[in-house]
Formats: structure tokens, C-alpha cells, sequence
């Protein structure tokens, strides 16, 4: 049997988990298994090849979930919220209910079933738990629609008051704000003008700051190290702490395209939304706007630098370098 300690990663597949599994492979002392609806998927075979086990695993399945836990020293949990809501085969199921809100409920289920196996796993040393801020908590019952937030933070609520044991060993990663969010999604990538300057346009105030995350390279730096350090942490993951103006600035430097930040009134909208996302996200941006992406009154939240061991995260400019924006600056003017 081997002496190496375990590490469970769920949504190993995808960024944060994906992460997370990167940053525990280069670790001699742990091993690392993946849970996966589809080991036989490009992205599970790919992990297998870097020595990870792959098995199978579905948080709607919990006997899945309590075998993928066997011998865990320690569980990331993320689940997925977007993933939920673009799915077609569960327009049928939310029924009456708007789509974001029978998946955000969807979504505290899965999670809870993550949080009752986790607290079963005998060996169990560090669970790491992503979440989200308390949109309606934090704004005092003004923004109660952020349901992608609330919906992470009440399964967390959950686990606090059902399994203290559990919660002793647990600590809180916050993923911040994706800086892929700025390459693929159109709700959030530059537009380009007739004159080539990139805009930046939303609801978000261009001062505002932010935590702005490359999920897919610091996650894993910045779960290390909740998973070596005491439990009991709320970290805000991020790589610069900074606004849109900074970011918009930062795209100016990593390419060499003028870019301008443009804030919309509320009502205003430059990409048409589903209308209970359309919802969502003015209430995302005004919590975001008055309250803080992550709850800036929550007395419990840390960051990076405040951990034992202060992860080296790269920074904006360089994100920016590497990714390809032949398709955003080739955009129809
Ligand atoms: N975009 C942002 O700015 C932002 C910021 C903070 C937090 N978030 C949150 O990040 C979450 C998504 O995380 P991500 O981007 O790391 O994931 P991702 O890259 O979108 O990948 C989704 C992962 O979830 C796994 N998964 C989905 N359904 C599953 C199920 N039923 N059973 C087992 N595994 C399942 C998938 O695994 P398989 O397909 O291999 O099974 C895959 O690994 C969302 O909940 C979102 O709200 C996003």
C-alpha cells in the first residue's frame, strides 16, 4: 500500500479542479486521484497519463461519491453551476421555476451530497470546499438573485451547521473572477471598434476592485496551501487584486491594442440575455458594484498573502500574452 498521501479532486476535468491536480502532481509526498463522469473522456485520459487515477464519478450519484472518497486525506469539491444552466436536458426539469433557480438549487443538492460523503471518509485531514460569497447575506437582503453565489454558500452554510467534526477540517477556496471570462465569453470579451480600440463594456464600475483569477494556473497553487496549512480558512483566490480599468490596461500591454472601459446603465445591455439570467447578472454586477465580489464585509475572508504560505502567482499582463485573441480582435466592426 502506498505511503503517499491522498488527494480526491472533483471537477479534476476542468479548471479548478484541473488545477488542483497539477499543482498535487508535482508534490512527491501525494498521490492524486480524479473523479470524472467520463474516464474515458480526452481531458480524464490526459490526467491518466500524468499519473493521476482517474475514476469514475457523479455528484448526482452519492454511493459514486463515498467509493471516490475511499483513503482521502484530503477532497477539493467544486461543482457547476454554468454547467447546469447550458445543459438543454434541463430546461424540461426546472418546470415552472426560471432555469438559474432550479440550477442553483440543483446545484446546493449536488454539493451537499459532496459535503455528507466527504464527512463519512474516516481519514479525512483537509476538505477544501469552492464557494462563493453570500450575495444576499452580505448585501443585507438587497441583491437576492445572484443565485450562482448563494447557491455555492449555502451548501457551505450547510456543512458549518451539519458536520462541525467536518467543518474542523475545512477550509474555503473563493474562486475570483476568471480572467478567461475576458478570452471566451461573449457576455465579457472586448469589443473591438471601427478604429481597433477594445472596449470593455458592462455593468461593472471600471474602478471597482477586483480579484481577478487565471483559474486554470492558480487554483492548485493556492489549494497546496489551504491543504498544507490549518483548516479553518475563507481565501479569496486571486492573482492581482485589481480593476477593470487595470485589466483593460493590462490587455493594452500583453497586446498592443488601445483598449477603454465603458460602463452601461442599469436596463442597458450590449449582448441580449435569457431574461432570468439577464436578472442574475444586474443583480451579480450591482452586489459586485456596492458590496464586493466577495463580501467585503465578511470578517472571515482572507487572501493570498495572508496564507502561511504565500503562493507565487504570475500576473495579468502575462495571462494576457499567452492567450489567443485572433477571434476577439477579428470580431466584425
Ligand atoms: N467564470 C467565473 O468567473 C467563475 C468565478 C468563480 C467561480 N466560478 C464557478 O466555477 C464553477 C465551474 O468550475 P470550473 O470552471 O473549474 O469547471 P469547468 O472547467 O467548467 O468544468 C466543470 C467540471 O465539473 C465536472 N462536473 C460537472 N458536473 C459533474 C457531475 N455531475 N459529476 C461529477 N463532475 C461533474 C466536470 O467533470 P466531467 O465532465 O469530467 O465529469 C468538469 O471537470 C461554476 O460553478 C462557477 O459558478 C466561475
Amino acid at each position: 500500500m502506498s505511503t503517499k498521501k491522498l488527494i480526491v479532486i472533483l471537477g479534476a476535468t476542468g479548471n479548478q479542479g484541473g488545477s488542483v491536480a497539477q499543482a498535487f502532481l508535482q508534490e512527491p509526498e501525494w498521490r492524486v486521484r480524479a473523479v470524472t463522469r467520463n474516464p474515458s473522456s480526452a481531458k480524464a485520459q490526459a490526467l491518466a497519463a500524468y499519473g493521476v487515477e482517474v475514476v469514475q464519478g457523479d455528484l448526482d450519484s452519492p454511493s459514486t461519491l463515498s467509493l471516490a472518497f475511499e483513503n482521502a486525506n484530503a477532497i477539493f469539491a467544486v461543482s457547476d453551476f454554468w454547467g447546469l444552466y447550458g445543459d438543454p436536458a434541463n430546461a424540461a426539469k426546472a418546470k415552472d421555476q426560471p432555469l438559474n433557480v432550479w440550477a442553483a438549487n440543483y446545484e446546493t443538492e449536488q454539493l451537499k451530497g459532496v459535503i455528507d460523503a466527504a464527512a463519512k471518509v474516516p481519514t479525512l485531514e483537509r476538505f477544501v470546499l469552492s464557494s462563493l460569497s453570500n450575495a444576499t447575506k452580505w448585501s443585507k437582503g438587497k441583491y437576492t438573485q445572484v443565485y450562482h453565489f448563494d447557491s455555492k454558500a449555502k451548501a457551505e452554510e450547510y456543512g458549518r451547521k451539519t458536520y462541525p467534526e467536518l467543518w474542523k477540517k475545512t477550509s474555503v477556496f473563493q474562486a475570483g473572477f476568471f480572467l478567461s471570462n475576458f478570452v471566451s465569453n461573449p457576455i465579457m470579451q472586448p469589443q473591438i471598434t471601427a478604429n481597433g480600440v477594445a472596449q470593455f463594456v458592462g455593468h461593472l464600475d471600471p474602478d471597482l476592485k477586483l480579484p481577478f483569477i487565471a483559474a486554470e494556473e492558480d487554483t492548485g497553487l493556492i489549494v497546496r496551501a489551504l491543504v498544507k496549512e490549518p483548516a479553518g480558512k475563507n481565501v479569496i483566490g486571486y492573482r492581482e487584486w485589481s480593476s477593470l480599468r487595470g485589466l483593460s490596461e493590462a490587455f493594452t500591454e500583453a497586446t498592443g491594442v488601445k483598449a477603454e472601459c465603458i460602463m452601461l446603465n442599469k436596463g442597458e445591455s450590449n449582448i441580449p440575455l435569457p431574461p432570468d439570467l439577464d436578472r442574475e447578472m444586474e443583480d451579480n454586477w450591482s452586489y459586485c458594484n456596492e458590496f464586493g465580489y466577495e463580501g467585503r464585509d465578511d470578517p472571515t475572508i482572507v487572501h493570498p498573502k495572508d496564507l502561511d504560505s504565500v503562493p507565487r502567482l504570475d500576473n495579468m499582463v502575462n495571462y494576457f500574452k499567452k492567450q489567443d485573441w485572433s477571434k476577439v480582435l477579428a470580431q466584425d466592426k
